[in-house]
């Protein structure tokens, strides 16, 4: 064997290699999650380090580079030629964006637990694929495990199923895929298009399902955007009319998406009413539960999501509310028989016969063909140490969204967007001598320099059309202290912004 490979996959440097990562990898988690900087790495960009209450540094959430920048410095990196990869490690993990910090406070992607991780580097070891049993015979069948558990927490009955599929946007395109396969009058997929075809959704919702339309060919008459109340909920009452519209404009309305909950502002859609329409009507009823479908989970706060078991397909990102490594997500249907019906194509090398309901082979269900073992990261979970663990985390952070929500509206110069029922937090800053028109301005201002610095990481969304900051608490490291904070830094910022 030449050399080369020999070292590729020699035993003992993956041994060797292993260990070390893992120690930099905990030794990291250390540093971040608690603000204790064991190891104070190389300052980066123009992030700072800040001073924790034990006197040491903590690294900064983002070491904030330009675009350009962060290209050229990778590109100069191979040029360099050959390298150490434990360097390699080290210097990814020191420019990457810090889910587990604790002033992690962004989007929806969850620090991951660090047992996830290792299931995952299981997962990635192994390699084995899960769309014919014999390529992943474990994964396959922990696949049944997880979601079977899942659609029993829903409250589904035995004739329930799913499958696990590379994220939300893939997962929602998916189910509308089987949607149309059950509600369209002609035969799509055999046959193409017949009728035009669309679905009603809130026109708060997270843009991949217009997307889902799109893709299936449906154009922008296909997505018939419902108008939120001031809660940012579907006003379900405006149903009917746009229903009677569409008929009238030559639409096959074929189903309703509800949200559970909506990107920008964690709203849940009133299920209950969807599935009434929806029964009524006779039209698939799909749950976006990408973020807060995880409810299932909480005592505290399932009621949020009342009305999900009557749907007819639910997707989950376990790798928002449930504390996995991207990308695990659930699409689970009430009635499984339904999920061998989104796709029906011959592959011969792979499986004998697309018509049987074969559980084991999820490839006849999934979009993708080789698929990693993702049940393995939610099933080490759910067996280390119990759903009880999704609970626990879901409702702290709900709680934390509420109590975030309490400091906001103790200082006279924030405005909250709308009380916060997860833990999806939205407000501004509206100094009293700053004009409505330069509030968009100065909440922007402030949000990039927050970046730029480093400190701390938050987002920003448009909500009646104009920007607010958005928070997003992932962490559950982050505590009051952390959010009191940040408040008090975005005041300076503010301050500063107006020239002192
Ligand atoms: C409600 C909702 N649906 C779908 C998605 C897309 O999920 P993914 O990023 O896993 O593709 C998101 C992502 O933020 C979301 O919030």
């Amino acid at each position: 064997m030449h050399d080369l490979l020999k070292d590729a996959f020699d035993a003992e440097k993956f041994r060797q290699q292993g260990h070390q990562l893992i120690d930099m990898l905990a030794d990291h988690l250390n540093a971040v999650q608690h603000g204790n900087a064991r190891h104070g790495n190389a300052r980066h960009g123009n992030a700072q380090h800040t001073n924790s209450p034990n006197g040491k540094t903590q690294q900064p959430v983002i070491s904030w580079h330009k675009p350009e920048d962060e290209l050229a410095f990778w590109e100069q990196d191979l040029a360099k030629g050959q390298g150490d990869a434990l360097d390699l490690f080290r210097t990814v993990i020191s420019r990457s964006i810090h889910l587990h910090h604790n002033k992690y406070m962004g989007h929806q992607v969850v620090p991951p637990a660090p047992l996830g991780a290792l299931a995952s580097l299981l997962s990635s070891f192994l390699n084995n694929g899960s769309a014919v049993y014999e390529m992943g015979a474990v994964s396959n069948a922990l696949e049944r495990v997880v979601t079977q558990q899942l659609c029993q927490q829903i409250g589904w009955q035995e004739e329930s199923g799913g499958i696990l599929t590379s994220g939300g946007t893939l997962a929602n395109l998916t189910a509308l895929l089987t949607a149309r396969r059950v509600k369209a009058q002609a035969n799509v997929w055999g046959e193409g298009m017949g009728q035009k075809l669309a679905l009603m959704v809130s026109a708060e919702a997270h843009y991949c399902v217009d997307r889902a339309a799109r893709i299936m060919g449906w154009g922008s008459e296909g997505i018939i955007k419902i108008p939120v109340n001031d809660k940012f909920q579907m006003r379900t009452e405006l149903l009917e009319e746009h229903l009677a519209k569409a008929k009238a404009d030559g639409l096959e309305v074929i189903a309703v998406v509800g949200s559970a909950c909506t990107t920008s502002t964690g709203a849940y859609d009133n299920l209950v009413e969807i599935s009434d329409f929806c029964t009524k009507n006779d039209l698939w009823f799909h749950v976006d539960g990408a973020h807060g479908g995880a409810v299932i989970f909480s005592d505290k706060y399932r009621h949020l999501a009342k009305g999900i078991n009557l749907a007819d397909s639910v997707v989950i990102d376990m790798h928002k509310m449930l504390l996995a490594p991207a990308l695990t997500t659930a699409l689970l249907y009430r009635k499984e028989v339904d999920s061998y019906r989104t796709f029906a194509q011959q592959a011969q090398y792979l499986w004998s016969s697309q018509e049987d309901q074969e559980w084991y082979n999820m490839g006849k269900r999934t979009m993708e063909c080789t698929k990693l073992m993702m049940s393995v990261k939610v099933y080490a979970l759910i067996k280390t140490y119990g759903t009880s663990l999704f609970d626990k985390y879901v409702s702290r952070q709900y709680d934390l969204g509420k109590s975030f929500a309490e400091l906001i509206k103790k200082r006279a110069l924030f405005e909250l967007g709308i009380e916060p029922s997860t833990n999806i937090v939205c407000f501004r800053y509206k100094a009293a001598d700053v004009g409505e028109d330069k509030v968009d301005e100065l909440n922007s201002y402030i949000r990039q320099a927050l970046v730029e610095q480093g400190e701390f990481y938050i987002v920003q969304t448009r909500l009646n059309n104009k920007v607010y900051l958005r928070t997003t608490l992932m962490n559950s490291n982050t505590t009051e202290k952390e959010l009191n904070e940040l408040l008090n830094r975005i005041e300076e910022l503010a301050q500063h912004a107006y020239g002192d």
